[in-house]
């Protein structure tokens, strides 16, 4: 069971703020994700937010769990899960980086939409390594590495001003880690498919155990 001293952690913009100002213009990467994802498979999104991603997959796919830190988030998911009369889903409070209530290969797939980035630099490899013993393979979405001058400004501008200060010593940690590659390679986990997204600023990456 994941520990029982589970802190949650909001932002200011967790839940109807997010929803509002981010998922809908989201929505040419969710559609993205979802081709990427195979029919009839059982999957866990791991930083889950407002539930929006699960949701926009849940006609494809078998059952889905999402997890989040945040206890804002995944009220708000509930929500609309219960308005969509959705029942193959459920959502609950958990910390990436210990997913112990699941067991090993329990899922098809892991999904991790724009979390790492934002996510406390120590925790990131136990996460990648919590999410590769309960699924075989990861689909990972965040920031492009090196995007150019021009994406990279608009990267850095949008984590200063929207993130503020805490959050953007985190996205820049996540660049010195080399992004999703840099990760992947401290735990041997092979690229197999990789994609562009929101105009090049968000790459996805497609990871198996090597
Ligand atoms: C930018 S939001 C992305 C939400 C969602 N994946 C999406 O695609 O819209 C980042 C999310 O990661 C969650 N998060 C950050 N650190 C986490 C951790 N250690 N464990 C679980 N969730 C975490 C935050 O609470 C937030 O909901």
């Amino acid at each position: 069971m994941p520990s029982n001293n589970l802190i949650p952690k909001n932002d200011f913009y967790s839940g109807f703020l997010y929803n509002k100002l981010f998922d809908p213009f989201s929505n040419n990467m969710r559609d993205l994700i979802c081709t990427l994802v195979p029919e009839n498979t059982k999957v866990l999104d791991v930083g889950c937010g407002t539930g929006y991603q699960l949701l926009r997959m849940s006609h494809k796919i078998k059952a889905g769990v999402g997890i989040d830190l945040s206890n804002k988030m995944i009220a708000f998911a509930l929500k609309q899960q219960a308005k969509k009369g959705i029942d193959h889903l459920s959502f609950e409070l958990a910390n990436a980086d210990d997913l112990s209530q699941f067991d090993d290969n329990e899922f098809d797939l892991t999904t991790m939409t724009m979390v790492l980035h934002e996510m406390n630099t120590k925790l990131r490899i136990p996460a990648l390594n919590e999410m590769v013993r309960v699924s075989k393979r990861l689909i990972i979405i965040d920031y492009a590495v090196s995007p150019g001058l021009f994406l990279s400004g608009c990267m850095h501008l949008i984590e200063r001003v929207v993130g503020g200060i805490p959050h953007y010593h985190l996205f820049r940690s996540y660049l010195k880690d080399g992004g999703v590659p840099g990760l992947f390679r401290k735990i041997d986990l092979r690229i197999i498919r990789e994609e562009t997204a929101l105009m090049g600023m968000v790459r996805v990456w497609v990871g198996e155990k090597i």
